[in-house]
């Protein structure tokens, strides 16, 4: 007993000399780092021990910024391990293995060292990098363990991003799930193996954007890095080894790249010595183009053009409906078709400018010439595009593309040839004739449709107001108004000529009939419109055809108030003004009450108020104030339906009469937000993404238009899992808001038919 306590005691004192004498950066086998004690590198650069991130009270073993005021974390030991006290301690046990366990030997988090050696530390170097060695040898080569391996969510200068291939081992950046919790999020940053190596982030196991390939210059995909004052970067490829790296030029410049899963951003920051704060170098995705694939297969993303996605010369989209709509997602196809028996009629077509199209089924190589690779690609009838490999000194190399080609942009300016297999023989000829002949088209379409307009005008709105005559009694007509209608005309006329000439740019067939069937066909096809309110019926939409028919609304509606080169405001936005084709893709339809804007004028008045109840944001049904914000107040009111399955006029409740809204907003306060969704919904893992939904609807009805959000960033709320603002309180549009006329048409709703009311403000 006394021989133990004496050893005891020696213990302590040796373990006491050790820690006073020894280098405060690093710490060996008889040593701990515990609670309130830190390593700290040799320049005072960074600092490593425990810290709670964000507002939790959780403790984390981690690495900072010694050396600046903002406590900037850039690596976390258990990131997925929290401990809940603050007892845990880091040491090296009798293996050479370094563990964090708590007081009663749980062990936390720990590390196996690749071998053993007699003396093991572990040391904080001046980059940031904490690793394990043996004490005598510092050659990084025999390092047994080293935190750049297993980076959290921040890629330090001097980290490598990508593959050791011979230890199996991909270093890949992932972001924090949010500021308060560092485990893993589901956004990731890392190189992609398959194929022709090629920086990626995905969300999930999905591809998120692409940084494409690496051409000897760069990545083919972020034309920005370029050589600069701060850093410098280099991108690796061999057998043992791929991976990109960047290093400082100026070792006192502090810069760091971050995940960030809130924002969905990738972001370069600077730190400002002067500003005594991080400023933002870079950050992608840059634009809507860098979305991946945004455009679909062989669609080009044009980020000044609208819309952003335009087929490649010579292809066509595939589903000209879709494409019509802002879903891009089917892409185009070749309309001339090669045949590979046939080589003297097939050929390549130059494309410049171009991101190169995904490599993950690509065969490259470096050693070929660019006539060797075009004749190796012709020979193979599933080469579908070649490219130098390399643009240094002229190019060199041969990097051939299988498959169909994805997630193509513009990089206006850029010398990157493509070189796309097409039918070659007319071919010149044809896109000569093709532009011409299109130019003529166009003219002569828009002119018939201008014509036909104004012939059919005012038989048209007859015929409208015939079509809701029986339905609505209180319907105020008189000759000031009908003047009133008449000077609007032009302004339906061109909400239907954009649409007509949409339709044109796909279908290539618009003529005078055409645009009669346009226009005739969506009022009468009105029946159509989505099925919610029928329990039946209802049944026939999952929660993925209902989420892609939101989403789809949501982008039609987002081209009507932006992306068209004149602003459209529908004013009538409801369930049955949506069209679903057979594959059940909406199609926003009806533009009789359409207003357009020139430019930046986001807001009118009206004396006439035109719309649904129910649907109509309090401001327009009750001053006439329109906006693209009473769109959204009508999308917010169209999207509660379409999760809810129920109707917001006609929605009854069984304890008291209350509108969906209402109904909602009061299901929300009482936080069971699960009770709203529609019963036929049954498979569970859908009910995040349902209840997102109905968050974004609540924005979307709030009461004051400036509170509500636009539908672009409505369209990111629904594609991000980004955290959303809380919904002030919603309007509750009720029929008390309304003249009493109104109420006497109440009792007149069939449940398969919402009327369209028109009437006067009143003075
Ligand atoms: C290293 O030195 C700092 C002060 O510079 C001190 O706070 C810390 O506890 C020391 N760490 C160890 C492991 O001795
Ligand atoms: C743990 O340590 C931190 C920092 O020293 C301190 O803020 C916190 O109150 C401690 N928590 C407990 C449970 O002792
Ligand atoms: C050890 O402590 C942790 C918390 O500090 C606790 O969760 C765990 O149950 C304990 N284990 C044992 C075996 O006592
Ligand atoms: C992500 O970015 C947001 C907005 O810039 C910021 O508030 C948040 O702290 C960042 N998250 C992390 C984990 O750094
Ligand atoms: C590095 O930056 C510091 C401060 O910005 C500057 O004083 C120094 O001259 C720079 N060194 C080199 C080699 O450019
Ligand atoms: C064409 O290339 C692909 C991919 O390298 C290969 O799998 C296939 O065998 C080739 N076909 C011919 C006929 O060479």
């Amino acid at each position: 007993m006394r021989n133990l306590s004496l050893l005891f005691i020696l213990t302590k004192i040796l373990l006491f000399f050790l820690q006073t004498f020894s280098a405060n950066d690093s710490m060996s086998r008889f040593q701990s780092l515990s609670e309130g004690k830190t390593l700290v590198s040799a320049e005072e650069t960074f600092e490593f021990g425990f810290f709670s991130p964000g507002s939790s009270e959780d403790r984390y073993l981690g690495i900072w910024y010694k050396s600046i005021p903002v406590k900037t974390i850039v690596w976390v030991a258990n990131r997925a391990n929290p401990v809940k006290d603050n007892s845990s301690m880091l040491h090296i046990d009798s293996e050479g293995n370094v563990v964090l366990g708590n007081q009663n030997g749980t062990v936390v988090w720990s590390v196996s060292t690749r071998k053993k050696v007699l003396n093991p530390i572990i040391q904080l170097l001046d980059s940031g990098n904490l690793v394990a060695r043996d004490e005598k040898d510092e050659d990084p080569e025999n390092y047994l363990w080293q935190s750049f391996d297993y980076p959290s969510d921040t890629l330090l200068p001097g980290m490598k991003l990508g593959w050791d291939i011979k230890f199996g081992l991909e270093r890949r950046v992932s972001a924090w799930k949010n500021w308060d919790d560092p485990s893993p999020g589901d956004f990731s940053w890392g190189i992609s193996l398959e194929g022709f190596p090629q920086v990626m982030m995905w969300k999930g196991s999905k591809e998120y954007y692409r940084g494409g390939p690496w051409n000897g210059l760069g990545f083919s995909g972020a034309p920005e890095l370029k050589t600069n004052p701060v850093f410098e970067y280099k991108f690796v490829s061999n057998k043992e080894e791929v991976y990109y790296t960047y290093n400082l030029r100026n070792k006192s410049m502090i810069t760091r790249i971050v995940m960030n899963q809130t924002i969905s951003t990738r972001q370069r920051y600077i730190w400002i010595e002067e500003a005594q704060n991080w400023r933002i170098y870079a950050s992608v995705p840059r634009d809507n183009c860098d979305f991946y694939n945004l455009c679909g297969s062989y669609g080009n993303c044009i980020i000044g053009d609208s819309p952003v996605c335009q087929c490649l010369t010579g292809f066509k989209p595939k589903s000209p409906g879709n494409w019509d709509m802002m879903d891009w997602t089917q892409g185009c196809y070749l309309t001339e078709q090669w045949s590979c028996e046939d080589k003297s009629k097939n050929g390549f077509v130059k494309f410049s400018g171009l991101k190169a199209p995904d490599t993950s089924h690509s065969w490259v190589d470096e050693r070929m010439s660019l006539n060797e690779c075009r004749e190796k690609c012709l020979a193979n009838c599933s080469c579908k595009a070649y490219a130098n490999s390399d643009f240094r000194g002229g190019g060199s190399g041969c990097l051939m593309w299988f498959g169909d080609l994805r997630d193509i942009r513009d990089f206006s300016g850029g010398d990157r040839d493509l070189y796309i297999r097409t039918k070659i023989s007319e071919s010149a000829a044809k896109e000569h004739n093709m532009k011409l002949g299109a130019i003529i088209i166009i003219v002569a379409s828009v002119l018939t449709v201008i014509l036909a307009l104004y012939c059919v005008g005012r038989k048209m709105k007859k015929f409208r107001y015939r079509a809701h005559e029986p339905e609505n009694n209180m319907m105020v007509e008189n000759n000031e108004e009908d003047e009133k209608e008449d000077l609007e005309l032009p302004f339906y006329g061109l909400a239907v000529i954009v649409r007509a000439t949409d339709n044109f740019s796909i279908s290539n067939k618009l003529g005078e009939g055409g645009f009669g069937a346009v226009y005739m066909g969506t009022l009468a096809d009105g029946q159509l419109a989505i099925i919610l309110a029928d329990q039946a019926k209802g049944k026939v939409l999952d929660w993925s055809k209902r989420f892609n028919i939101i989403c789809g609304i949501a982008r039609g509606l987002l081209y009507l108030h932006q992306d068209s080169r004149l602003r459209i405001i529908h004013r009538d936005l409801k369930a049955s003004n949506i069209l679903l084709d057979l594959e059940l893709n909406p199609k926003i339809s009806d533009f009789g009450m359409a207003k357009t804007f020139g430019g930046d004028d986001i807001e009118g008045n009206t004396r006439r108020v035109v719309g649904t109840y129910g649907y109509m944001a309090p401001e327009y049904a009750i001053y006439g104030l329109f906006s693209v914000k009473s769109d959204v107040f009508s999308f917010g009111v169209l999207m509660l339906e379409i999760v809810s399955g129920k109707k917001n006029r006609g929605f009854s409740h069984s304890h008291n009469s209350i509108n969906l809204i209402e109904h909602v907003w009061k299901i929300w306060k009482e936080n069971r937000p699960l009770d709203l969704i529609d019963s036929c919904i049954e498979n569970l893992s859908v009910l995040p993404e349902a209840l997102r939904c109905i968050h974004i609807s609540l924005l979307c009805v709030q009461q004051h238009p400036e509170d509500r959000p636009s539908m672009s960033t409505v369209v990111v709320m629904l594609s991000s899992e980004s955290a959303l603002p809380q919904p002030k309180e919603p309007a509750f549009l009720m029929e008390k808001f309304f003249p009493k006329a109104d109420s006497s048409t109440k009792h007149q709703f069939s449940s398969t038919n919402d009327i369209s009311v028109t009437m006067l403000e009143p003075r």
